[in-house]
């Protein structure tokens, strides 16, 4: 069998890989301490898992959507003012299964066969992917500690930025867990408006911001809605993981091009979702407040708790995951988090698997209980007394 040049490049992605030592850790009865994937461990409040399963006995809706309901619509336009202060029209918002699906196939509509498309290095994986299935040429932008991982746009030739259709940026960031400052964002659709690029935000952890701040949205700069789109995923801030809901929100053409697009790949998000996203972004948000929460005290844990071992973490001001150096003594990511996962059981992500640019570091996902991370310390306190491993 041959298989297309286009899927043959694509390496399996690591979370699979480490799903397959996870299932040899427990095949051998070790307990297994997951910092990998940002799966969240937390459950959608209990309001949003009632609405579903309210709609989901009703016969009706288990037809093809097709569409986002009207009062979807309704309720994201209601959602985006009063937490954003964006005002946007009903054209002006589509569901998407996820932010992936987003991910995966904008660049379907915005460029053709070796256009570049500019995408931050550390990145998540499918902000390359989805526009090199489409063909696309990708041009790395590093995200460099001593730029605080803020894209440098001055740093971007002439002769890349014609060539360039996309950008995607993306803001409280994973794997680097940065904040911008509003001035990257003015500037960022200056840069858009001067090459005719059109701006991707990805904005999965808005909600996820710590220390008593306030994430925001790429909309609410002046210009942003004329040259790009936001794509913002219930998956972290209330737990719909499962679900797979998001929306892309912002230029109208773009929306309508994405809309005409998926009207072929899907037939819309399945009703019952639809209502648990309305009962979400419309209910109760003292539940997201809690969630939040418990991440910032699982951050304060996790950090203080390896800093005492003589690892040197910063706590991360967003998201759900902490990027930290790995410690000295080690030559790859890689060589680092396999050391962990074989001598503790301990599951973390090696950085160079988001990229060149996250060689030398390792994310960690904050998705276990504080017992259980304190639990994780203490056994490497226990063991690196015989200094097993080298932290310092
Ligand atoms: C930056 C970023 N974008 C998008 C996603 C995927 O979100 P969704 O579940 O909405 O597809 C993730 C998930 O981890 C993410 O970290």
């Amino acid at each position: 069998m041959i298989f297309s040049k286009r899927t043959n490049g694509l390496s399996s992605a690591i979370f699979s890989i480490l799903e397959n030592k996870k299932k040899e850790l427990i095949d051998e009865n070790r307990e297994v301490f997951d910092f990998g994937t940002g799966t969240p461990d937390i459950p959608p409040a209990p309001h949003i898992i009632k609405t579903m399963e309210e709609a989901v006995i009703r016969p009706e809706n288990h037809k093809y959507a097709i569409k986002d309901l009207p009062e979807l619509i309704e309720a994201v336009m209601e959602w985006y003012l009063r937490r954003y202060g964006v005002h946007l029209e009903r054209d002006e918002i589509i569901s998407l299964a996820g932010s992936q699906d987003g991910l995966a196939h904008i660049s379907l509509i915005l460029a053709d066969t070796h256009d570049t498309v500019l995408v931050p290095d550390p990145g998540y994986p499918i902000f390359s992917i989805g526009p090199s299935l489409a063909g696309a040429d990708i041009y790395k932008l590093p995200l460099l500690r001593e730029n605080n991982y803020i894209i440098d746009l001055d740093a971007i030739s002439a002769t890349i930025a014609h060539k360039s259709k996309i950008i995607i940026v993306s803001y409280p960031n994973n794997p680097v867990t940065a904040v911008a400052p509003d001035v990257f964002y003015e500037k960022l659709i200056w840069f858009a408006k001067k090459y005719d690029i059109v701006v991707v935000h990805d904005n999965a952890y808005s909600e996820l911001v710590y220390d008593g701040k306030t994430g925001g949205s790429f909309l609410k700069f002046p210009g942003a809605k004329e040259v790009g789109v936001e794509f913002n995923s219930l998956s972290k801030s209330y737990n719909l993981t499962g679900s797979r809901i998001s929306f892309a929100l912002g230029n109208r053409k773009i929306i309508e091009q994405l809309k005409n697009l998926k009207s072929h790949l899907d037939y819309g998000i399945f009703l019952p979702v639809q209502k648990a996203a309305i009962a979400a972004i419309t209910g109760p948000q003292d539940y997201l407040r809690s969630t939040v929460e418990t991440y910032q005290k699982r951050r304060n844990t996790l950090v203080d708790g390896f800093n005492s071992l003589g690892w040197n973490m910063n706590k991360p001001p967003a998201t759900m995951f902490v990027w930290s150096s790995i410690p000295k003594g080690y030559s790859s990511s890689m060589e680092f988090c396999m050391e962990l996962i074989d001598r503790y059981g301990i599951i973390t992500v090696p950085g160079s698997s988001f990229g060149d640019g996250g060689e030398g570091f390792v994310r960690l996902a904050l998705v276990q209980p504080e017992e259980k991370i304190k639990r994780a310390i203490n056994l490497i306190k226990g063991v690196s007394k015989n200094s097993l491993i080298k932290f310092i």
